[in-house]
């Protein structure tokens, strides 16, 4: 089976409200699919239709085979869910967390010693086996919840926003064993809203209002997403000119990055002519993905 999660016109509605709105996309099996979107686009809302929790208004799915709206059960049992709000026992140890999950999986007894001590090892959390899971901190009680998800070898798991809330350097830990799991054949749908770790997706669907708005992998965002052309430019009291840049007929968008302008040109034609209009030196730049967001975002508030 190439496609491990398939989803044909998916849609969620709360009352008269739509949070995923006829959402189709498909996972291929070992990769890392990075999920993006403002929030309240409806991610965890489609995640949880994904893992057999919440039934879909209308359309369909399947993960693994199993259909998303009849095989919830079958779906549950095969794959490895971390929810937003991961659930560890704070009145358990880092140990007792994982066999009360190997429990919950049914995993033989022959094997629940030497699979804790796998999830301990590739969550780097020897010599913490006795601590209670209150006392751990962020990243340790990150790593803590995957190792709970995959304590019974799932070949998918869905990650909603997973390294939110802790250090860089666990981030970067945490991402690490992500794609180590993918390397290992494991398919990995991830929520997140830093760039750095979309970047490391081999595949990026962006939705917007519950709507795909793009799906590709990092570098044909990048290449092929933009019309114009976009440039950068360092300018002082950055903020207030926004609006008169704005007002340039071949700019069409101007975003702050820090201490930087970020302006979308018609085309490289516009670029001369705007350094002269302005008295600057804007240059040329390749689109960051932060860039491709914010420009998707803006074209479908502006489709309405
Ligand atoms: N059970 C519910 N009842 C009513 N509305 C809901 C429910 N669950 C989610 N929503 C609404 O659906 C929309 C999508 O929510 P969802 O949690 O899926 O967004 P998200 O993309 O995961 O956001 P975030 O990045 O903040 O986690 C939001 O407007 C939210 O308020
Ligand atoms: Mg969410």
């Amino acid at each position: 089976m190439e496609h491990v999660v398939t989803t044909d016109n998916l849609t969620k509605m709360f009352g008269s409200f739509t949070a995923v709105d006829k959402l189709t996309l498909k996972i291929k099996q070992g990769e890392v699919f990075g999920f993006l979107g403002p929030n309240g686009s409806g991610k965890s809302t489609a995640i949880r239709m994904l893992c057999g929790i919440l039934e879909p208004t209308s359309g369909s799915g399947t993960v693994l085979g199993y259909d998303i709206a009849k095989q919830s059960e079958e779906i549950k049992s095969k794959i490895g869910y971390m929810s937003q709000k991961y659930s560890l026992y704070d009145d358990l140890t880092v140990y007792e967390n994982l066999e009360f999950y190997s429990g919950m999986y049914s995993i033989p007894y022959s094997v629940r010693k030497k699979r804790i001590a796998e999830m301990i090892g590739m969550s780097l959390l020897e010599g913490r086996e006795n601590e209670l899971a209150a006392g751990l901190s962020g990243g340790f009680k990150q790593r803590l919840a995957l190792g709970c998800a995959l304590i019974s070898h799932p070949q998918i798991l869905f990650l909603d926003e997973p390294t939110s809330g802790i250090s860089p350097t666990s981030r970067r830990m945490f991402f690490k064993i992500i794609q180590r799991l993918a390397n290992e054949g494991v398919t990995v749908m991830v929520t997140t809203h830093f760039m750095d770790e979309a970047e490391r997706c081999n595949n990026i669907a962006f939705i917007s209002e519950g709507s795909l708005i793009a799906n590709d992998t990092p570098d044909n965002l990048r290449n092929s997403v933009i019309k114009g052309c976009l440039v950068e430019l360092e300018y002082p009291d950055a903020m207030s000119k926004i609006q008169e840049i704005e007002k340039i007929p071949y700019v069409r968008e101007c975003t702050i990055h820090g201490s930087l302008l970020h302006i979308l040109l018609d085309s490289e034609s516009s670029l001369e002519p705007f350094n002269k209009l302005i008295n600057a030196e804007a240059k040329k730049i390749k689109p960051s993905l932060e860039d491709i967001f914010i420009y998707l975002s803006r074209m479908k508030k502006k489709a309405g």
